[in-house]
């Protein structure tokens, strides 16, 4: 018959089990679960002397950078401010059991609607550096995008040598009209959709364009990584 002391000794040695795995492996300790707040809002932009009422995460553009460690957890709650559907996709991240938080429309979601909010939730396994993160319906990852930068975890290192800086450098295209026009337009016609007006660079256009710089505020992007916990 059970004693009744018998399941309190099962969990002590459980508890004991749990302080062996910790002693042995400490970077389960320093994991943590990183929480960001992507809210998808509309944003006046001017690039090549055109103004346009452009889709952005928290007003930036390009977006946030998001900022975890190999092993952390990330949580991003998106809530749709704009009239158009969404989705966000964590370009090269593999998600392990978190397929539903992989973001293709209609493919792992439905997507997020107007005043709607979704959650993503997924853990960083085996993998560090630079990916990219942007919207993943219809061409609205014209505007919505930004870095993803996995640190290595405590204690850890890059495969290479410390940089003296680190700055993200984000290629993405202008279009002086509505992105979405363009491509409703192509699939319309069937023919190929209008080529953009400009190659950027973390959302700007280089100096060969006209009027390249006029109305644009230059995004300083450089990084400081040192307190990052
Ligand atoms: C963008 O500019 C238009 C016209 O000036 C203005 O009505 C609108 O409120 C602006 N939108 C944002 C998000 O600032
Ligand atoms: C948004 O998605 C819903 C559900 O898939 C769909 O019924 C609706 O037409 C979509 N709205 C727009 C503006 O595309
Ligand atoms: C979204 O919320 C705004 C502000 O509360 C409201 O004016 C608008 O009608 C809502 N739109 C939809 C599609 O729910
Ligand atoms: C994220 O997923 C984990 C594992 O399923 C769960 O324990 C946690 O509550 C989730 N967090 C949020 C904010 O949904
Ligand atoms: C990293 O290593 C230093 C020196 O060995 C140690 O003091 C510190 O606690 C370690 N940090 C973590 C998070 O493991
Ligand atoms: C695409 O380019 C053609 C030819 O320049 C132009 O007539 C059309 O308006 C453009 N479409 C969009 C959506 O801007
Ligand atoms: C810039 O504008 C000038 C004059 O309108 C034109 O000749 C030139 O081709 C334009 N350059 C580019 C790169 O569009």
């Amino acid at each position: 018959m059970d004693s009744p002391h018998f399941p309190s000794f099962a969990s002590l040695r459980v508890l004991l089990f749990g302080f062996w795995v910790i002693a042995l492996f400490p970077e389960f300790v320093v994991s943590i679960t990183r929480h960001y707040t992507f809210n998808v809002e509309y944003l006046n932009v001017t690039r090549l002397c055109h103004t346009r009422n452009i889709l952005s995460v928290n007003g930036k553009f390009p977006g946030p950078r998001l900022v975890a460690r190999e092993g952390d957890r990330v949580v991003v709650k998106v809530v749709n401010h704009v009239s158009n559907n969404v989705t966000i996709h964590w370009h090269g991240i593999r998600q392990i059991t978190s397929g539903w938080a992989d973001g293709p429309a209609y493919v792992t979601q439905c997507p997020i609607q107007t005043n709607q909010s979704y959650t993503y939730n997924f853990t960083i396994v085996e993998q560090r550096g630079t990916l990219l993160w942007h919207a993943h319906i219809s061409w609205l990852r014209a505007t919505i995008y930004g870095p993803i930068i996995i640190l290595p975890k405590h204690n850890e290192s890059y495969p290479f040598q410390k940089p003296y800086k680190e700055i993200p450098i984000l290629f993405g295209e202008w279009f002086n009209v509505d992105p979405e026009a363009v491509i409703s337009q192509a699939l319309q016609t069937g023919g190929g959709p209008n080529v953009s007006d400009a190659y950027t660079i973390n959302g700007l256009p280089g100096p060969l364009y006209n009027c390249s710089s006029k109305g644009t505020k230059p995004s300083l992007l450089t990084l400081d990584l040192e307190n990052i916990i």
